[in-house]
């Protein structure tokens, strides 16, 4: 009996690659460097499936040029580069890879907002480049983190994953905006309070953004919202790039209007607007919030599970769309990298 054929459109552990072969004839793209739109195209030409990340871009035309397709399965949780309704309508099965992320990205989420507030970033630069004469009372002073006010956008998994080590480690209150409340027993042991956004803009001491990027959320922390943030604070994104104005933000943080920010994601990464490498204000990273051994591994695990359920009569673990209705509704438009 043949077997389906998948691309596998990245590099990943050989040893989940070697648990697809047991299923499938693999086309491994082992490489770093992404496929082009053009080299997706043609090398999914033909494959009943494909493992992929949150980089390629799976669009109606792909998938029009790729009527065999059956199966798109992503190693993340954020799925914005695909076009959901334009495989449902096809009968093109998607999943995700969420809850085996949460509690990771949760940490440095918390890690890089707390290297943000305490300037962590900024004093070791200053440290190896020799600058470091004679110890001060102000030296690096930053804010604190403990006992203060902790500002959630977007509640979801990894929004409560953060609400709890700030309730529960570090004595913070913690508010946050959704668009819908959380039910009273959810909210109850993380002491969280749902606030309109203005307010949670007004009262963070620190903002961490965990929303999904959608055509709604795009920009949607822009020079009117910074405004509305107290000159003390930090922002934190480890959501999508395109959630931030970074132009606004890199604004803010240069005239000292926001005192610091954390950012994991940027909007046209691996590109970095060069107005907020010239800060020492902001923490950057290069999108790794997710990359823990143990816990990469458990997405590519994940991933390759849905793949094998779509295309060999099971079930997926975590389909966005397998039972014909679409998870979580998010309209489609091409929105850049993030
Ligand atoms: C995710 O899983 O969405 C992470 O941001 C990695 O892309």
């Amino acid at each position: 009996m043949t077997q389906p054929k998948v691309l596998v459109a990245r590099r990943i552990f050989p040893e989940v690659v070697a648990r697809l072969r047991e299923h499938f004839e693999v086309d491994w793209y082992d490489e770093n460097e992404p496929l082009s739109p053009e080299q997706l195209r043609r090398r999914l030409a033909g494959k009943q499936g494909v493992f992929a990340s949150g980089t390629e871009q799976i669009t109606a035309e792909l998938l029009d040029a790729c009527p065999d397709l059956r199966a798109v399965c992503l190693m993340t949780v954020g799925y914005n580069n695909v076009d959901l309704a334009a495989c449902s309508a096809r009968g093109v099965k998607v999943s995700n890879a969420p809850d085996v992320l949460t509690e990771t990205t949760a940490d440095f989420g918390f890690a890089l907002m707390m290297a943000a507030a305490r300037r962590i970033s900024e004093s070791e630069h200053f440290l190896r480049r020799g600058d470091w004469q004679q110890w001060r009372v102000d030296l690096f002073a930053g804010a604190d983190i403990h006992g203060s006010t902790l500002g959630i956008l977007g509640m979801g998994r990894i929004g409560q994953a953060i609400a709890k080590r700030g309730a529960l480690g570090f004595g913070m209150q913690v508010i946050y905006h959704n668009r819908s409340r959380l039910a009273p027993e959810q909210e109850a042991p993380l002491g969280a309070r749902w606030v309109s956004k203005d307010e949670l803009l007004a009262q963070a001491d620190h903002l961490i953004l965990v929303l999904p990027y959608t055509p709604e959320s795009h920009h949607i922390i822009a020079a009117p919202e910074l405004a509305l943030m107290k000159r003390t604070a930090t922002l934190t994104n480890i959501a999508r790039g395109g959630v931030v104005d970074e132009d606004a933000l890199a604004q803010a943080l240069g005239e000292g209007r926001l005192a610091a920010a954390g950012l994991d994601v940027f909007e046209g990464e691996p590109q970095i607007n060069p107005r907020l490498l010239a800060l020492n204000n902001v923490v950057l990273t290069p999108h790794i919030a997710s990359a823990s051994v143990p816990t990469r591994r458990a997405m590519c695990n994940l991933a390759a599970d849905n793949l094998i359920a779509a295309l060999t009569g099971g079930e997926m673990v975590t389909g966005l769309n397998g039972g014909g209705t679409d998870r979580q509704c998010m309209p489609f438009r091409a929105l850049g990298n993030s």
